[in-house]
């Protein structure tokens, strides 16, 4: 199964899973081939992407971005161990990966559902660079930027936490809450990654300021500066947007992980004052629809499938349980409690 956009969508491919309309009607049943005469009806309904079988005239199957990502992770993995033991930073192999990542993220994939089985790996540092560089590719795909800039969201997001493998393996994964002093320690993996990424030449200075600058927040809040406004970069911005919504959403030392509805609706109230507003909106506008087809268990202890995304109230979808359907922008006390695979 495989989800793609509309604008992707050719007769003869074949729908994988039901697709209903906002108010729960079925507009066309699973296993129905799609015909031209669909094409526009569907883009007239509001439409964005539903879920066909797996097919060899569209790229990108989730088996190929398994590979990608295992790969990746194993070049960020020996990068990492090594600068930590002192060695350069190899320039070909990170500029290779993020080529990678960056052929590996287009609409139809579903990152989203490929990076919550990939977080069940316990090697969060590792796993949260390829993530954050990810979702940053993503975001700045959304967001319509030229391909140079998304290049070094993709290369910033690989090395935004390079600093902590500087920091002490016990601060940094230590299990509970942290003490103000361990706290600082772990503030400096900004300047420490800064320190070591702005010996490269072939490491732009917009990718170094972004990892110096990556927890900086717009209305002074953040480290290690307590930079404000426009003197916070865009890259070290939308990182910022990436950063915190893969924390959210991965399950840590200290902390469980929480739905993406849950991530999304931190990111909007941050988007006030702290996250850069346009990167966080697009994030929180777009990411819910990925979960459409998606089982999912409730705040009342149903289960259900994802059916709509209201455009209005993205974290707030309709869900179907068994013939019931609960529109969740209406039904207040529900909420969604847990993504099931
Ligand atoms: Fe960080
Ligand atoms: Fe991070």
């Amino acid at each position: 199964m495989q989800r793609i956009g509309i604008d992707r969508l050719k007769p003869g491919l074949e729908l994988a899973k039901d697709l209903y309309s906002f108010d729960g009607q079925l507009l066309l049943a699973r296993g129905t081939v799609i015909e031209s005469r669909h094409l526009s009806r569907l883009a007239q309904l509001g439409i964005s992407h539903l879920y066909i079988l797996e097919s060899a005239s569209v790229p990108g199957g989730q088996e190929a971005f398994g590979k990608v990502y295992e790969q990746s992770l194993n070049t960020v993995k020996i990068f990492m161990l090594e600068a930590r033991l002192g060695q350069p930073l190899p320039r070909n192999e990170v500029l290779d990966t993020v080529d990678l990542l960056l052929n590996q993220v287009f609409d139809e994939v579903n990152i989203f559902k490929q990076l919550r089985l990939m977080k069940e790996k316990d090697e969060y540092l590792f796993t949260h660079s390829i993530n954050v560089a990810l979702l940053g590719i993503l975001m700045a795909r959304w967001l319509k930027l030229d391909e140079a800039v998304i290049k070094q969201v993709g290369l910033a997001g690989i090395l935004h936490d390079i600093g902590k493998v500087l920091v002490s393996p016990e601060i940094l994964e230590k299990p509970g809450p942290l003490t103000p002093s361990e706290f600082e320690e772990i503030k400096k993996h900004t300047v420490l990654g800064y320190n070591l990424a702005s010996q490269y030449d072939w490491i732009p200075s917009e990718v170094s300021n972004a990892v110096l600058m990556h927890h900086e927040r717009l209305d002074g809040s953040g480290y290690p500066l307590g930079a404000s406004g426009e003197s916070i970069g865009y890259l070290a911005r939308m990182i910022a947007v990436a950063d915190m919504y893969d924390a959210i959403t991965s399950a840590r030392v200290y902390s469980p992980k929480e739905t993406p509805y849950k991530a999304a609706e931190v990111l909007w109230r941050e988007s006030f004052g702290k996250l850069d507003p346009k990167a966080a909106k697009v994030f929180y506008d777009r990411a819910a629809s990925f979960y459409v087809g998606q089982r999912v268990r409730l705040s009342n202890g149903e289960e259900g499938e994802v059916i709509y995304t209201n455009p209005t109230w993205p974290t707030r979808p309709t869900v179907k349980v068994d013939g019931k359907f609960y529109d969740l922008a209406q039904d207040r006390n529900v909420t969604i409690k847990e993504i099931i695979d």
